[in-house]
């Protein structure tokens, strides 16, 4: 087979094609590696794989990180995460409209991620898209002051915030047990961090699970984040991703936030699986 890599916009998104993830050797990883680092999304069609196969292609990306929602596990590989409407005899096959506000994956962890591994098992014949911003060129776009203004912040981020102010608006999605939401106490981040792999600051704060940044009176981090948002999803720095099934999409959280669209109906079926990679150099 002919590897091809195709970049899909000037700030980020790769296509690869001709290659088998089930069967890689090492010099072909090396090459979608380079392609996640520099690229931050990386796209790979048609990849017919089990859930074992999804988990040890991941696994070589680092170690892999277990969602607390422990409901949404599939139970013989709990590394990987169900993001599901699909009802079998009653019973939800994970978890429905899952990520449908602008976040980076597990920032409310202690270590946060590395980048996350979604295969399409199925998806809606349109819609059910992800969006993706860059919050490296989003960085290297903000005002000289600004950067040096948030050089030395931290913020913090909790599971619970994005569960409240988003989740629990949505139809028809079932409640976070508190025992999970207890689980992950609130937990401090710098507001810029360096890309440990490409060396590019990058702005890590999200709508999703960044509730203020510290030592700011509230309403000033509501407005400075507020500012940082409407920049980060600037048109200039996403890639929208149009879903077909066996897609495999890799994404490095360290360098992108993104967004779940629920534009589908209830009768359009969707699932994915979902690995998350540890950040091995956080912490
Ligand atoms: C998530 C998420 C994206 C999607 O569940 O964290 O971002 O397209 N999902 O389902
Ligand atoms: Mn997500």
């Amino acid at each position: 087979m002919n590897m091809t890599c195709r970049q899909m916009t000037p700030n980020l998104g790769a296509e690869i094609t001709g290659i088998d993830i089930a069967n890689l050797d090492n010099k072909t990883f090396d090459t979608i590696y380079d392609a996640f680092n520099r690229h931050s999304v990386v796209v790979i069609r048609d990849q017919n794989i089990t859930p074992e196969q999804h988990v040890d292609f991941s696994r070589r990306f680092g170690k892999l990180m277990i969602h607390v929602l422990k409901d949404e596990l599939l139970e013989e590989h709990p590394e990987v995460y169900l993001i599901s409407n699909v009802v079998e005899n009653g019973k939800p096959q994970g978890r429905p409209n899952a990520g449908q506000y602008w976040h980076s994956d597990l920032t409310y962890e202690k270590t946060p991620s590395k980048g996350s591994v979604m295969y399409a098992v199925e998806v809606p014949e349109c819609g059910g898209d992800t969006m993706f911003a860059h919050t490296a060129a989003a960085y290297d776009a903000l005002s000289e002051p600004m950067k040096e203004f948030l050089d030395d912040k931290t913020a913090i981020h909790h599971f619970r915030h994005a569960i409240e102010k988003y989740t629990k608006n949505i139809p028809g999605t079932a409640p976070v047990p508190e025992e999970a939401l207890n689980a992950r106490p609130p937990v401090e981040h710098p507001v810029i961090r360096m890309h440990p792999e490409t060396g590019r600051k990058c702005l890590f704060v999200n709508p999703g699970f960044t509730v203020r940044i510290k030592d700011l009176a509230l309403d000033e981090s509501d407005t400075i984040l507020e500012h940082l948002y409407r920049h980060m999803t600037k048109p200039q720095f996403f890639y929208r991703h149009s879903w077909q099934p066996r897609d495999i999409v890799l994404w490095d959280n360290r360098s992108l936030m993104h967004c779940a669209v629920g534009d589908y109906g209830p009768e359009q079926r969707r699932h994915m699986h979902r690995t998350t990679i540890m950040d091995s150099e956080a912490a």
